[in-house]
């Protein structure tokens, strides 16, 4: 049963700890861990009760100053575990046609690479984070935030804030003081993963809707209940997927005004631009990636994946060419409305062929 695979959070490369970002690595469940259910949303658990949850903080991989936030915030632990598994699948789901299928079960060199991929896993953790948290706090379970409270802007009179919004105010507010201050990202990668940690927030941010539900006489819509809610966690994946195809290499620059430096994007050779900062929402990256087609430090390698003959085989094998197997599935046919009032159906059978990438 403990087959699983989770990823913590852990400190990164600046043993001054001036900036912790959400860098994400696996490992093995111990079997002792309670994971709440993916996503882990709507299921309202009740806060863990007594000294339970400082047990939870105890087993995720935290730096010493985030294992006190942990302590000091009841749910804490459990959401951050929501939201690694959230990460995790979201990653892996965007990766699914792709030579790198964001398996990092025991190949967690890559988090410490500045590749494209890299730059997905900080923006996609730090994302998960804040949609989990900001779920959290309007699922009650957690003890310090509640739901959204802010006011309607716009036309206030008709409308009542009676649904608990996702508390994204909160959840921002508590990373960015969980994931540390900015200040000390002084080197090209520590400035990289801290960019890329933000397109991911940003991404969040800009998912948030107001939606509300009318009520009134015959649809009158005399009153409406409005809330804030995050839009699905799917759909904040395929923005970042998308950011990660368009990714912008970097380099960086001192910036001698402010005395630090900066990344920037070098102009193509021959134009007449000396080259411009990224964009805040550009997922940023330091080096290109390998291949992936082999086993590596950074992937199992492309051996034995799943392919599709029309659209994935040639690319995701990497020119080794793929094995064809046939398999036989059941599928439901020649189904008839009985009166009354069923359905009955028959058992078919189905030759369907799987490729499978040769070695
Ligand atoms: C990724 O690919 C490897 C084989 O290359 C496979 O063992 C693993 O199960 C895949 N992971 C996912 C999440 O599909």
């Amino acid at each position: 049963m403990s087959s699983g695979i989770v990823i913590l959070l852990v400190p990164c490369h600046d043993p001054q700890g001036s900036f912790v970002s959400p860098s994400l690595v696996f490992s093995s469940l111990t079997g002792r861990e309670v994971l709440t259910p993916f996503p882990g949303l709507g299921t309202a658990a009740a806060p863990t009760q007594g000294g339970a949850h400082l047990k939870q903080c105890d087993l995720l991989k935290l730096s010493r100053r985030q294992k006190q936030l942990c302590r000091r915030e009841p749910g804490l632990a459990e959401t951050l575990r929501d939201a690694v598994h959230l990460g995790l699948l979201e990653c892996q789901f965007q990766f699914r046609h792709e030579r790198w299928n964001c398996s990092l079960e025991g190949r967690t060199g890559l988090l410490k690479r500045g590749f494209k991929e890299t730059a997905f896993l900080y923006a996609v953790s730090s994302a998960a984070l804040t949609h989990a948290l900001a779920r959290a706090c309007s699922a009650g379970r957690m003890e310090r935030c509640t739901c959204d409270d802010s006011p309607g802007l716009e036309s206030r009179q008709a409308w009542q804030w009676g649904v608990c919004g996702d508390n994204l105010k909160y959840s921002t507010k508590f990373l960015s003081n969980f994931l540390g201050p900015k200040r000390g990202s002084k080197d090209l990668r520590a400035r990289t993963d801290a960019h890329n940690t933000h397109v991911g927030i940003k991404a969040v941010k800009s998912g948030l809707r107001t939606t509300c539900k009318c009520h009134g006489v015959s649809g009158s819509c005399a009153v409406r209940t409005c809330w804030k809610q995050l839009s699905p966690f799917r759909e904040t994946g395929q923005a970042l997927k998308l950011r990660y195809d368009s990714a912008v290499k970097v380099s960086s620059t001192t910036n001698e005004a402010l005395g630090r430096l900066e990344l920037w994007v070098p102009a193509r050779p021959g134009s007449p631009t000396k080259g411009l900062a990224p964009r805040p929402g550009d997922l940023v990256y330091m080096e290109d990636s390998p291949s992936f087609c082999r086993r590596s430090k950074y992937s199992p390698g492309t051996v034995g994946r799943v392919c599709s003959r029309e659209a994935s085989c040639s690319s995701l094998c990497c020119g080794r060419g793929y094995d064809t197997q046939s398999r036989l599935v059941a599928f439901s046919c020649h189904c008839q409305v009985q009166w009354c009032c069923f359905v009955e159906c028959q058992q078919c059978v189905q030759e369907e062929l799987v490729y499978t990438c040769k070695h």
